[in-house]
């Protein structure tokens, strides 16, 4: 049985954390995995949430079980942070899932179930994990035109035109903001042109909301998502506590549907449950107990949304202070840094040149030049740009 596996690859991503912790230069900066540092380059327990985590543990009374879609004031909290107060409620449905990757998984169940062999268009490039979560589900993968490398932005008319290629019946993936990993998200205007196209199609909306709040604020990052709720009939969404709340591996997170009845929308929500007991029976209760206690009680709510600007703030200033530092090397391929949002860019590295920024001078990175500007200190931004100088 088990002689018939052959060794996986190495998580692109992931590796990477296995590799610094291994690096035992004192100068070493780890720009790799996705999470957010504070300036003296910890991923910290929000305050907020400790206290949470404190009254919780004081309240609890028993670990039973919750149940495959978790906790139904969780999905609603989230909800409403996500969608907005005018979402139309009674078309949207949604369960807890484990983070955001496990609503992706579960979400890719449901629609291999609704259209076996269904085709996923992924934007060129995209999360690494998305190609093998959504294969692993059965489904046909495809990539559509997204990043534009002589402007650092979103190559617009090229998606457009592979979003009209695409039948109908197909589904398009979209970063709902903060695009993992160009950083590269379209404009307001952007977005109603990718709505219009997307609706005219017929195609079918599958957005990972992972960022909300990292690019532009909570609400401006939820806009274009809101967007396409009001100009789609039907949409899933994989949405994911783990950054804006900072509990990663507690794993919380949600996936939504949005269908064009609200009996339709009962029937996906008992299905996408299925998906749930299937793959792992129920998710874990930690995390989106967490963010209940906090999203639930008005003061705590407030702490966290200064929280998140905070987390924000310190990620554009990184940004604002790294472009400004790169200038000087007028390389085309750093001209977009400033005006991308979130925790990622791509620098223009090929995978050898990477190789070569970790071994020689301990930067570690995706091999696909992504950095997280989150886990840069402003201190060490001269030393990325002299290991740049080199290697450019
Ligand atoms: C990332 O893109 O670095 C994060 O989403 C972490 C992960 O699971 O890959």
């Amino acid at each position: 049985m088990l002689e018939a596996l052959t060794a996986p690859p190495p998580d692109k991503i992931l590796s990477l954390m296995d590799l610094f912790r291994a690096d035992t230069r004192p100068e070493r900066i780890d720009l790799g995995v996705g999470v957010y540092r504070d300036a003296q380059g910890l991923t910290p327990i929000l305050d907020v949430v400790r206290r949470a985590e404190a009254r919780l543990d004081a309240a609890a009374t028993t670990k039973a079980y919750v149940g495959p879609a978790g906790d139904p004031r969780f999905v609603e909290l989230v909800r409403d942070l996500a969608f907005g107060s005018d979402a139309p409620v009674d078309r949207l449905r949604g369960i807890q899932t484990t983070g955001g990757a496990g609503a992706l998984r579960l979400l890719a169940g449901l629609i291999a179930r609704a259209r076996p062999g269904a085709t996923v268009h992924l934007p060129d490039p995209t999360w690494v994990n998305h190609a093998a979560l959504l294969a692993d589900a059965g489904l046909k993968l495809s990539r559509y035109r997204y990043y534009d490398p002589a402007t650092g932005g979103v190559a617009l008319e090229n998606m457009l035109e592979d979003i009209a290629a695409m039948a109908s019946g197909d589904v398009i993936m979209l970063h709902g903001c903060c695009h993992n990993p160009t950083g590269a998200d379209p404009s307001r205007e952007d977005w109603q042109k990718i709505a219009d196209a997307i609706a005219e199609r017929e195609i079918f909306a599958f957005i990972d909301l992972a960022y909300q709040g990292f690019g532009d604020g909570l609400e401006a990052d939820a806009w274009a998502t809101r967007l396409l709720i009001r100009t789609l009939p039907q949409l899933v969404v994989a949405y994911s506590c783990s950054k804006n709340f900072g509990i990663y591996r507690d794993r919380a997170g949600a996936a939504f549907i949005l269908a064009r009845t609200p009996a339709e929308a009962d029937i996906a929500r008992a299905q996408l449950t299925v998906q749930s007991r299937i793959a792992y029976s129920m998710p874990p209760d930690h995390g989106a107990a967490l963010v209940r206690d906090i999203l639930a009680d008005p003061a705590s709510a407030a702490l966290w949304r200064a929280d998140v600007e905070a987390m924000r703030n310190r990620i554009a200033s990184t940004r604002a202070a790294l472009a400004a530092a790169l200038v000087s090397l007028g390389h085309p391929g750093l001209r977009g840094l400033g005006a991308q949002k979130g925790m990622f860019s791509l620098l223009p590295l090929t995978p050898a040149q990477v190789a070569r920024m970790r071994e020689t001078f301990g930067i570690y990175m995706v091999d696909d030049g992504r950095i997280n500007l989150a886990g840069l200190q402003i201190s060490q931004i001269p030393v990325l740009k002299r290991a740049l100088e080199a290697i450019l």
